[in-house]
């Protein structure tokens, strides 16, 4: 019999946050980080160890009855090496290592939105001299790298032909080309989904200062729809964190998907702190405004030694 509930594989304020609400519940967690004093290790023990490496994870795997993951970059096929060594069965993965296949690669995200009918952006790979993406995309037309792209690595914008050429250097394949979204404001939605329950936390609005998620607020409108159609498309049971566009007519796309606790979309803890502004005095929007948050990014501090 395992001997801990839950495992998660990384130990950062992301895993901290999910083991402090599952201890609540009384369960007993267990984490894999390559930091031995992550700041998860503060809660619970943790097992050092490198994310990509399938026996480092194995060991995890062994000894927990669910085990799930603090962010997306965690290679599918490292995880699923890992329940083979260990001989676990893989449903007590969530979200299963066939999800994070597909959400880890923006294109087969974007097919699979595509081919379930849920509302997403145009994307086609991005291959050869890049006449065919030019072709089925147009302009303006945003490049994105298909894999590991995060605070927008990976995303550059070609608002032209010349702009196009300018960024050949800085794409090759394994790049993609969607079409651009004059979005009027970004969305973003917690949804959670298991075989039995399905649902979404209240729909946010979040800023990004050259892509980085700067600012979180109340949106005043409910997205759930998409974002757990988002969800569905993929075939995801756990937790995953939806980012959208709200176009100029209220009506709703899927950007991208994480399958996992979403570091702007959480309250209060880590380096996403409480804002409350002098503005606050007020009704309607401005207090919802007022009640939004700033994403703080800094180094981790550590107590000195
Ligand atoms: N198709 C698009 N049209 C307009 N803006 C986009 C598009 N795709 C991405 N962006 C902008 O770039 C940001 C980062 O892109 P995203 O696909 O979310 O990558 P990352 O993995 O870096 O978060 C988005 O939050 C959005 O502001
Ligand atoms: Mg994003």
């Amino acid at each position: 019999m395992p001997q801990f509930d839950l495992g998660v594989l990384g130990g950062g304020q992301l895993a901290r946050m999910s083991i402090q609400a599952a201890q609540r519940m009384g369960l007993r967690c267990l984490a894999l980080d390559p930091d031995p004093e992550c700041c998860t290790s503060q809660l619970a023990p943790v097992i050092a160890g490198r994310l990509d490496d399938p026996e480092a994870i194995a060991r995890l795997v062994s000894q927990c009855n669910r085990v799930t993951l603090e962010n997306e970059f965690i290679p599918a096929w490292a995880i699923a090496d890992a329940f083979a060594l260990a001989q676990a069965n893989p449903q007590r993965l969530m979200p299963g290592w066939d999800v994070l296949a597909t959400i880890q690669d923006k294109l087969l995200q974007r097919q699979a939105y595509a081919r379930y009918g849920a509302p997403t952006p145009r994307a086609v790979p991005l291959q050869g001299d890049g006449r065919e993406a030019i072709e089925a995309i147009g302009f303006p037309m945003v490049l994105k790298a298909r894999f590991g792209g995060y605070d927008g690595k990976g995303t550059r914008y070609a608002r032209t032909p010349e702009e196009f050429e300018a960024l050949r250097p800085q794409w090759q394949e394994g790049w993609l080309a969607e079409a651009f979204v004059p979005f009027r404001r970004e969305l973003a939605a917690m949804v959670y989904r298991s075989p039995h329950v399905c649902g979404a936390f209240p729909t946010m609005e979040t800023v990004q200062t050259n892509h980085v998620c700067d600012l979180v607020y109340p949106s005043g409108v409910d997205a759930s729809e998409v974002a757990i159609a988002a969800v569905e498309a993929v075939g995801g049971y756990g937790l995953f964190g939806v980012e959208m566009f709200e176009q100029e007519d209220g009506s709703v796309l899927i950007n991208e998907t994480a399958p996992a606790q979403h570091g702007p979309l959480h309250p209060g803890l880590g380096r996403c702190q409480p804002v409350r502004d002098a503005r606050a005095v007020g009704d309607g929007p401005a207090l919802d405004r007022a009640c939004g948050r700033r994403h703080l990014y800094g180094e981790p501090t550590r107590p000195a030694s």
